[in-house]
């Protein structure tokens, strides 16, 4: 449980992130709008989000299933992925879990929520229900709303695969997902321990989104060669957001599959080793 007075820090941040949000959303709706020659085919919020499809918390493959199952895949079907397995894989990420006080789904220290998630959206990256495509480009993932907001427009695939060193499975996959960190959320608290508390943070984020896209059949890996200030101005971050992972989420060329009879072989042989 959080004390009183960190609770009440911890709404003063997100009272500050929603005039934030109040005093920048009607720019990026009026630049979106310049910016777009085609309707949205998505509905939208009055405040311009665009809501996603609800999670679900009940799935078809178990937790054992999904760790068992669960490897880094750098080849992909040349294929969209729906918005629903998008929503889905976001929800995991930094989806709320609890309705109290709005806590999410990956561990926070003290519940600061440093971490944003940005997904980067190729042309024809996400399909939606109605047959059309997201708009390509950069999104912000909004965990209240279970919403996306738009932040860049365009398609922003070939730049952030430069920025990843040419690594092609950022440049093969229909949607990119980008963990961010805002570090002083956390070090106001923490002061420089707060930085090690960021890492760990994001280490669980990226769990649950290898472990949420392998239940859901889709591929991804966790990138963390880039340079950081190249992936920072492509997904329209401001100065103080520091990007920490790429995850590219695709459909498999070949789901990974292990099974019990391998790994008690393999457990078995090595203890044979040690006699
Ligand atoms: C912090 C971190 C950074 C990583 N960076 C990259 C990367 O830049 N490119 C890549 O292809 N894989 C990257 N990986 C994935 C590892 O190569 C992979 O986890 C490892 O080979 C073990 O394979 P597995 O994930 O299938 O168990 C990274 C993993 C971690 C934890």
């Amino acid at each position: 449980m959080v004390s009183r007075r960190a609770f009440l820090r911890g709404l003063f941040g997100s009272f500050l992130a929603a005039l934030a949000m109040l005093i920048g959303l009607p720019l990026s709706y009026k630049w979106r709008k310049r910016m777009s020659p085609t309707r949205h085919s998505m509905p939208e919020t009055r405040s311009g989000a665009i809501p996603l499809p609800y999670p679900r918390i009940r799935g078809e493959m178990s937790l054992e299933e999904a760790i068992a199952y669960r490897r880094s895949i750098r080849d992909y079907l040349d294929e969209p992925i729906t918005l629903e397995e998008l929503a889905q894989v976001l929800w995991a990420a930094q989806g709320v879990t609890e309705t109290r006080y709005g806590f999410r789904a990956a561990p926070s220290a003290g519940a600061t929520y440093p971490l944003e998630v940005y997904v980067v959206v190729a042309p024809r990256g996400v399909v939606l229900p109605s047959h059309d495509f997201l708009e390509p480009g950069s999104y912000r993932y909004v965990p209240q709303s279970h919403s996306l907001l738009i932040v860049r427009q365009g398609d922003l695939q070939e730049p952030l695969y430069r920025a990843a060193l040419e690594q092609e499975w950022v440049l093969n996959a229909p949607v990119n997902i980008v963990i961010a960190a805002v570090y002083e959320r956390t070090t106001r608290r923490y002061g420089e321990r707060g930085i090690r508390y960021v890492h760990m943070e994001v280490g669980h984020v990226g769990q649950n989104i290898y472990l949420q896209a392998t239940a859901l059949g889709l591929a991804t890996v966790a990138v963390g060669a880039f340079v950081d200030e190249e992936v920072q101005r492509i997904i329209g971050a401001g100065p103080h957001v520091h990007p920490l992972y790429i995850m590219p989420l695709a459909k498999p060329l070949e789901p990974y599959r292990v099974s019990k009879e391998e790994l008690i072989g393999y457990i078995e042989s090595h203890r044979k080793e040690r006699r």
